[in-house]
C-alpha cells in the first residue's frame, strides 16, 4: 500500500504565510507586504489627519509669581526666563495671557520675610499679595480664570505647608487655617482654589466652608496626587521657601504629608477621597516623571485631570536649551503633548505663553 499523502487543511493565504515565514516570500517585507505604517506618516497633511492627540492653547494654565512693589520684575536664578512680578506686571501678564487665549493663570506669592510666622496668619489676611493681585486682575475686567494655591508654605516661618505642633505637622489644626485661607481667596475673586498642602480631609473642609459662606460656585482643583519631589526646588527659590524650609527645626522635607514617589495605587485612593469630598478637578504633580499616574487617574475616574510641569522640569529643559544641548521649543512642545497623550485635560506650565505663541503661529 502506498503511504498516504499528507493533506493540507490550511487555506491558501495561510500557506503563503508559512512560505513567508520560511523566508522565501517574494516581498521584502515578508508576510504582510501591504502593511506600511509609514504611508500615513509620509506628508504633513496625513500626519495631521491621523494625529490621536493635540495640544491646544485651551489646555494651558500659566503659573506666575507675585512680589510687593510696582513696576518690578525680579529674575529667578533657577528658572531662567521666569520672573517674579509686582501686581501691575501680573495684570499685564494676565492681559497677555488673554490675548494669547490662555484660559487661566495661577498666582503664587513671594511673601516678605517679616510676614512669615509660625501661625501663617498672613495666609488669611484678605489684603495679602495673592488676594490683592487677584482683585487687580478682576478689576481690570479680564475674563481669565484665576487659580490660587491653598497651602501655608509661603506664609510659615518654617516653610512647611502645615502648622507645626511639637515635632509634627498638625493635620487638623492646619485644616482650620486652610479654610480661613480659602475663604479670603474666594472673597478676593479666585475662580479655582487649588489645595496643594496634602493634609487629610482638606478638600471636604474647604468645600463645606465655601458652601456655608456663599461661594458654592468656586471650583476646587485638588492637588490630589502630589508627590514629595525634588523637582520643586526652583519653585521654592521663587516663593522664598527654600530658605525657610532649610531653617526648619527637625523635618526639612515634606515626606510626612506629600506622597512617596514609590506609590501609584495610593494616588488612586487620594483622588477617590478628594472627589468624594467635593473636588471638581484633579491635579497630578510633578508631571513628566508621573505621567503614568496621570494616565491611571484619567482612565479610572474619567474626571478632568491636570498635570503640573513643575519648576524643576522647566529648569531642566530650559538649562539644556540655553546651553544649546536641546532644541528648546521642540522639547517644550513634545513634553506638553506627552501630557495630553497620557490623558491630561490640561497642563500647568511655565512655558504657557511661549507654547501659546507657537501654537498660534502654527495655525
Ligand atoms: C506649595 C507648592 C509647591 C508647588 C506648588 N505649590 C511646592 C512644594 O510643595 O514644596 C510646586 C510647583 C513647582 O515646582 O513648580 N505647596
Amino acid at each position: 500500500m502506498k503511504p498516504r499523502q499528507p493533506v493540507s487543511h490550511a487555506k491558501p493565504s495561510a500557506r503563503r504565510t508559512d512560505a513567508a515565514e520560511r523566508g522565501d516570500a517574494p516581498g521584502a517585507l515578508g508576510a504582510f507586504p501591504s502593511v506600511r505604517l509609514r504611508r500615513a506618516r509620509s506628508t504633513p497633511w496625513s500626519r495631521r489627519l491621523v494625529a490621536e492627540h493635540r495640544l491646544g492653547v485651551d489646555d494651558l494654565i500659566w503659573p506666575l509669581f507675585v512680589i510687593e512693589g510696582s513696576d518690578k520684575r525680579v529674575p529667578i536664578a533657577s528658572m531662567p526666563g521666569v520672573e517674579r512680578l509686582s501686581i501691575d506686571n501680573i495684570v499685564a501678564s494676565a492681559e497677555q495671557a488673554m490675548q494669547l487665549g490662555i484660559p487661566a493663570i495661577a498666582l503664587f506669592p513671594n511673601t516678605e520675610p517679616r510676614l512669615r510666622t509660625e501661625d501663617a496668619r498672613e495666609a488669611f489676611n484678605p489684603e495679602n499679595l495673592v488676594c490683592r493681585a487677584t482683585r487687580a486682575v478682576k478689576a481690570a475686567g479680564l475674563d481669565i480664570g484665576i487659580v490660587l494655591d491653598v497651602a501655608l508654605d509661603p506664609y510659615t516661618s518654617h516653610g512647611h505647608d502645615g502648622l507645626i505642633r511639637g515635632s509634627e505637622i498638625a493635620n487638623d489644626e492646619t485644616l482650620e487655617a486652610l479654610v480661613r485661607q480659602s475663604l479670603v481667596q474666594a472673597e478676593a475673586g479666585a475662580d479655582i482654589l487649588a489645595p496643594s498642602d496634602m493634609m487629610d480631609g482638606r478638600v471636604g473642609a474647604i468645600r463645606s466652608a465655601l458652601e456655608d459662606n456663599g461661594y458654592a460656585n468656586t471650583l476646587i482643583m485638588a492637588y490630589a496626587a502630589k508627590y514629595a519631589s525634588a523637582f520643586y526646588g526652583p519653585f521654592r527659590d521663587a516663593v522664598g521657601s527654600s530658605v525657610t524650609l532649610a531653617s526648619a527645626q527637625g523635618q526639612r522635607d515634606k515626606r510626612t504629608y506629600q506622597m512617596d514617589p514609590a506609590n501609584s495605587d495610593e494616588a488612586l485612593r487620594e483622588v477617590a477621597l478628594d472627589l468624594a469630598e467635593g473636588a471638581d478637578l484633579i491635579m497630578v504633580k510633578p508631571g513628566m516623571a508621573y505621567l503614568d499616574i496621570v494616565r491611571r487617574v484619567a482612565e479610572t475616574f474619567r474626571v478632568p485631570t491636570f498635570g503640573y510641569q513643575v519648576s524643576g522640569e522647566y529648569a531642566m529643559l530650559q538649562a539644556a536649551a540655553n546651553a544649546g544641548w536641546l532644541d528648546g521649543d521642540a522639547v517644550m512642545m513634545e513634553s506638553l503633548l506627552a501630557f495630553k497623550r497620557a490623558g491630561a485635560a490640561g497642563i500647568l506650565t511655565y512655558y504657557a505663553p511661549r507654547a501659546a505663541a507657537l501654537l498660534r503661529e502654527k495655525r
